[in-house]
């Protein structure tokens, strides 16, 4: 018997687009991939060498909890980048391996069985990381989808919900900076959806996994809003992190997406909670991996040289489209989210033609009642490439758009 939960989860983002384009016959540059979130600048020659180094450490089990050198490095990552203070990792800290797992497995110890007498729902931005709704009806909870277009900047108005949807809610998951716009929540949002969690008693989950790849200034982080809102009085100063988790990745950071190392920090009760289903159930890092990681976590260098590779792939994105297909620069990611009319159309156009391969928006996001989808005119186009063939390809994807040579 198959459980019927995941049998309301449509096609993968991938199959999805394997279906699209596997009967398609490839354009002349082919291929030039600009679908998958994975980067592709090199890595630190330090991760291996780190590796090597305490390979010993495959004959043990790790811990939980980490080891207390990455828990070391992790706080001190967490003060330098937030000015987050004091923070216990027994208490307030916990690896996943990778994001993704940890976005996943949170949902099982944030969703009762019903909320409001009802079923509860968990809320997420449309279009979103597909990870989210599979968590949500894995762990029985209804997924709500909340519009994130050009009309509402980009990001979920959570705050104009009806109340007596809030009232359902057990778990939102919030994307800073999102993916695939880019955009990043402010002080002034975090302020409204987190003030919205604790009068709701709801979880917030924020996937803030792209929140080191940004153009100037960085992002500001969930758990930094809640030490401001905490200093002006908004919340429990005893408790400045309640409702509130941040994950956090090594993965588009320090360019390991294979390494699956990340973490989860905030509210001391879930990370508590958190922490006893990761002892049933959990998969924690290898001893070497956490080593490795508390290297990565410690080291800034190597992700102020990524922000720099990814600049100049901006900047020519900025120079080659010149605002077509509404381009802008994100606040934060690495993706263009281009505005095309339809993005199916456009993507086997551009597969066909070019040889560039992009993903639909719509494969990202789900149709609401009346059948409209937020991503279907859109295209997503990861800059994880070399600058060359990033340029290659954009120049490819504006001219074949405007029916030119590709
Ligand atoms: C929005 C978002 N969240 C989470 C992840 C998972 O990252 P990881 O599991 O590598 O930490 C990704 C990966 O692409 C992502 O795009």
């Amino acid at each position: 018997m198959l459980n019927p939960r995941f049998q309301q989860l449509p096609a993968h983002t991938w199959t999805q687009l394997r279906a699209l384009l596997d009967k398609v016959p490839a354009g002349r540059n082919a291929p030039l991939d600009l679908t998958i979130g994975e980067p592709r600048h090199p890595m630190p020659a330090f991760i291996n060498e780190v590796l090597e180094a305490n390979s010993v450490g495959y004959a043990k089990y790790p811990p939980i909890q980490g080891t207390p050198a990455w828990q070391q490095a992790v706080a001190g990552w967490l003060e330098r980048r937030y000015g987050l203070p004091a923070m216990d990792p027994d208490q307030h800290v916990l690896p996943v391996s990778g994001t993704r797992e940890g976005l996943f497995n949170v949902a099982f110890i944030a969703i009762p069985d019903s909320k409001s007498g009802q079923r509860p729902l968990v809320l997420m931005p449309n279009p979103f990381y597909q990870c989210y709704a599979a968590a949500a009806l894995a762990a029985g909870a209804e997924p709500f989808y909340v519009p994130a277009t050009a009309s509402t900047g980009f990001l979920p108005d959570f705050a104009g919900l009806d109340p007596a949807v809030l009232a359902r809610t057990a778990l939102i998951y919030l994307c800073t900076p999102a993916n695939p716009q880019g955009t990043v929540a402010d002080q002034a949002y975090f302020d409204s959806v987190i003030g919205l969690c604790r009068a709701h008693d709801i979880t917030l989950v924020v996937d803030e996994c792209y929140g080191e790849i940004y153009p100037d200034a960085p992002p500001v982080g969930a758990l930094e809003a809640c030490l401001s809102m905490a200093r002006r009085g908004l919340g429990d100063p005893a408790d400045p992190y309640a409702n509130v988790l941040s994950f956090q990745s090594l993965s588009k950071r320090s360019n390991v997406p294979g390494l699956r190392s990340g973490f989860v920090a905030g509210d001391p009760r879930l990370i508590a909670a958190y922490r006893e289903l990761r002892s049933y159930a959990g998969a924690p890092s290898p001893l070497p991996v956490y080593a490795a990681a508390a290297a990565a976590w410690s080291d800034e260098a190597h992700v102020e040289e990524n922000r720099v590779l990814y600049r100049a792939k901006f900047d020519a994105a900025e120079r080659i489209l010149e605002g077509r297909f509404g381009a802008y620069r994100p606040g934060g990611g690495f993706y263009l989210w281009l505005d095309v009319g339809d993005g199916e159309a456009a993507c086997r156009d551009l597969w066909g033609k070019a040889g560039v391969r992009v993903l639909p928006g719509a494969y990202l996001a789900r149709p609401d009642a009346s059948g409209y989808n937020p991503g279907a005119a859109y295209i997503r186009v990861a800059l994880v490439n070399s600058l060359e063939v990033t340029e290659l390809a954009l120049h490819s994807i504006r001219d074949t758009l405007e029916g030119g040579t590709p």
